[in-house]
């Protein structure tokens, strides 16, 4: 069956469902995305999003056309064979993916032979195998996606590679899903409906386990006066490493990496085995966090009644995504020392508020460093890069920034006055910082 001019049911319009709606609908085909949320619906009918993602608002707008919003799964079920499942798995208490919702979405599909499940949302190696057993009419493909929130449109449209699931009596359901990506180029890797559920959770916890590696090294360059910096580019640069995820700082956040790898390490211990590496790689992050803690308190002492600057809240930049964020954990732990934390994320402030109720957000980066003793940078934002230093420590009580994501140039820092200390960053005998107050 050709997919041209086919029409493409999404399910679930979270932040993959959308992106993946926006997608197609550019690549020119109809799309019809169902949520079970009216708000969200009613929003996007009128072309509202929810989420900021570079380039989403226009290709919705561009292809208003094309998409339709509803909440009927009957609607999409009448107008599209290839339904993309894009619900979200949350953890559960147990750390395992919760499937509730998937299952939701199975119960209502109709197994009549006529349509074709494509998994996006990440679920547990295993999964598709139980959906078949379920519902042996159904044709089942596994189509994980690796989008990165912050660049998720670009990544689509130019994918590294595209892994598509099918067990045998399902090949020409994965020849559709094979086609529909095929304008976007990338290595196309076909393969069975477990293996391709495996490739999503080993690549995530395999890109958490290079940042927790790095970061490691960083604690260690810390300890020997080398400077991460230089060891990741000297690493990266062997072809077998690659220079990516090779960055040091406050550890990794988001809704992907720390519930992937939990789930992972779940999923091999439901079935005897026991992960021990990945345990570590999450015990890493965690403590990475609470390491800025540390670095305050080397030059502050107690940070009792401490006003505190944290510089982004975000978990990452170029999205107003909180979940998991590092700054959750920093501005907790600052509470917790007494100390009292004000921050400023160019867009985040909006979710970080339900979140961090105590937290005082401030209107700009110089209204929160104003009268700081310290600051910490918390997320990459290019704006950072563009504050007027030299003024920034006129108006800090103590210009002292701990920056961790390695950031802003250091030397600049020093020169505007700033005691600067970095994540793994070598520490010049003259720029040393003084002891505690
Ligand atoms: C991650 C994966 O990169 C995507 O491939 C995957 O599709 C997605 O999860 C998912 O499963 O949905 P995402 O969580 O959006 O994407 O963001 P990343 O760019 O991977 O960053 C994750 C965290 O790692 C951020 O907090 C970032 O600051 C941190 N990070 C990243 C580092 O600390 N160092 C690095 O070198 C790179």
């Amino acid at each position: 069956m050709s997919t041209e001019r086919e029409t493409i049911g999404v399910i679930g319009v979270g932040w993959v469902g959308l992106v993946t709606a926006a997608c197609f609908a550019e690549l020119g085909h109809r799309v019809i995305a169902r949520d079970i949320v009216p708000e969200k619906v009613e929003a996007l009918s009128r072309g509202e999003t929810m989420i900021h993602e570079p380039g989403l608002d226009e290709l919705l707008r561009k292809n208003a056309d094309r998409l339709t919003f509803t909440t009927e799964m009957g609607e999409v079920l009448d107008a599209a064979s290839l339904l993309f499942v894009c619900v979200d798995t949350p953890p559960t208490h147990s750390g395992d993916d919760d499937l509730s919702r998937v299952r939701t979405v199975v119960d209502e599909l109709d197994a009549d032979g006529d349509h074709v499940l494509v998994m996006k949302s990440t679920v547990p190696a295993g999964t598709g195998n139980a959906i078949r057993r379920d519902l042996p009419n159904l044709a089942y493909v596994s189509c994980p996606e690796f989008l990165k929130e912050g660049s998720a449109v670009a990544d689509f449209l130019h994918p590294d590679r595209v892994v598509i699931g099918a067990d045998p009596g399902d090949e020409a359901a994965g020849a559709m899903v094979a086609d529909l990506y095929e304008p976007l180029g990338g290595e196309l890797v076909q393969t069975d409906v477990t293996s391709a559920e495996m490739i999503k959770l080993a690549s995530n916890a395999f890109l958490a386990t290079k940042i927790s590696f790095i970061n490691e090294i960083a604690n260690v360059c810390e300890e020997v006066g080398a400077d991460v910096g230089e060891v990741s580019r000297g690493m990266g640069l062997d072809e077998r490493i690659g220079p990516r995820f090779l960055s040091a700082g406050i550890g990794w956040g988001g809704s992907c990496f720390g519930k992937d790898t939990i789930a992972l390490k779940k999923l091999a211990g439901n079935s005897g085995y026991h992960f021990q590496l990945l345990s570590a790689v999450i015990e890493v992050n965690e403590l990475q966090k609470r390491r800025v803690i540390g670095k305050l308190k080397k030059h502050l002492g107690s940070l009792a009644g401490r006003r505190i600057a944290l510089l982004g809240l975000a978990f990452k930049p170029e999205t107003d995504d909180m979940r998991d964020a590092s700054s959750l954990v920093l501005a907790g732990r600052l509470e917790g020392e007494g100390a009292e934390p004000v921050a400023y994320d160019p867009i985040a402030a909006g979710r970080a508020r339900q979140l961090l109720p105590t937290v005082e957000l401030a209107p700009s980066a110089l209204d929160a460093l104003d009268g700081a003793e310290a600051a910490v940078l918390v997320t990459e934002w290019p704006e950072f890069a563009e504050i007027d230093w030299r003024e920034a420590a006129g108006r800090m009580a103590r210009p002292l920034l701990v920056d961790g994501r390695n950031f802003l140039d250091a030397d600049e820092l020093r020169a505007a006055g700033f005691e600067y200390e970095g994540i793994g960053r070598a520490v010049s005998a003259a720029a040393a910082p003084s002891r505690a107050d």
